[in-house]
């Protein structure tokens, strides 16, 4: 008796899961790029093997976008997404299709979508299903700076910035030694969120800083060339540069040598720089 019962119970379910329309977003989430033309997909089971008319709505939390009607095929949009959208369907009642189609996608579009299917004399099943869109945004090339003073038995942080990226990026620092040889940081060393900390440095602290900015789409990263010089050379003390420059000259060439042109450039640029503002004061 009771075996007869729950055969009749399975075979109500399955008989009302086919006699009444059944809409489905295959996932809960969804996650695209910005820029990519996506398309949200939603399947429907009608009751009816071929239905005459039908109705697909598709709304962005409580705003309606879009209005597709079969057979007519006529569109209604939001003003807001004219041009943007449109629906991919096929109107076949073992298995339709009413999928959303968004050209470019922006953070703007991140939303919760409903597919709404109406067919006449197909009521009682599931009419609509949801999902959330996630755009996601690569993160832009890394700004990085030093802060502080490059000189012997200093502290300076190495800082590291995207100004875009959703989710947010995470950052890594990478040291290379002036030959460009893969180091490990010193022990006292810090990296966190983007700031790499750099305690009591050395003429050997001297070398290539490569940042990494990464989220679930995309790694960027920056160089950093950094060159650690004794104080009386530093860029930020004038009298010392203007006192010092001819007889430095051996170690500025050998420190220029051995970091490459990028410096060169830099304490050349500082220097003239300098000697204009004298200039200008004599
Ligand atoms: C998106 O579609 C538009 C036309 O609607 C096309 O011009 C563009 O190249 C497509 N973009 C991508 C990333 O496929
Ligand atoms: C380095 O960053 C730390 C933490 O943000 C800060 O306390 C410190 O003052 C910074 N040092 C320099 C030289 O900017
Ligand atoms: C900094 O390093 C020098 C040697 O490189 C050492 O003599 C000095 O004690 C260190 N200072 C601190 C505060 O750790
Ligand atoms: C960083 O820049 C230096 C000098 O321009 C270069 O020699 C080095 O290969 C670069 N490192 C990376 C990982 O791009």
């Amino acid at each position: 008796m009771e075996r007869r019962t729950s055969t009749l119970a399975v075979l109500c379910v399955v008989w009302s899961a086919a006699a009444a329309i059944q809409v489905d977003i295959p996932q809960d989430q969804y996650e695209f790029a910005r820029g990519d033309n996506i398309t949200l997909p939603c399947t429907f089971k009608s009751a009816l093997p071929s239905p005459k008319l039908a109705v697909i709505t598709w709304s962005a939390g409580e705003a309606l976008i879009i209005t597709y009607y079969h057979p007519s095929g006529d569109i209604d949009v939001d003003i807001k997404s004219e041009g943007r959208v449109s629906v991919d369907a096929n109107i076949n009642g073992g298995s339709g299709k009413a999928d959303l189609k968004v050209s470019s996608v922006t953070s703007a579009d991140n939303n919760k979508y409903k597919c709404h299917v109406q067919i006449p004399k197909d009521l009682g099943g599931k009419v609509a299903d949801t999902a959330t869109l996630t755009v996601l945004v690569a993160p832009s090339k890394p700004i990085c700076k030093i802060q502080g003073t490059a000189s012997y038995g200093q502290n300076i942080n190495l800082t590291c910035v995207s100004e875009e990226g959703s989710p947010s990026p995470t950052y890594k620092w990478n040291s290379y030694d002036v030959l460009n040889n893969p180091r490990a940081h010193d022990p006292r060393t810090t990296d966190k969120g983007g700031i790499l900390s750099l305690y009591n440095i050395t003429k050997e602290t001297s070398g290539f800083y490569i940042c990494t900015s990464q989220n679930k789409i995309r790694s960027v990263s920056c160089n950093l060339t950094v060159s650690v010089l004794p104080p009386s050379m530093n860029i930020g003390s004038t009298a010392g540069i203007i006192g010092g420059v001819i007889p430095q000259s051996d170690r500025w060439m050998d420190a220029v040598k051995r970091l490459g042109l990028d410096v060169c450039f830099c304490l050349l640029s500082t220097i003239m720089g300098v000697k204009q503002q004298h200039a200008a004061l004599v």
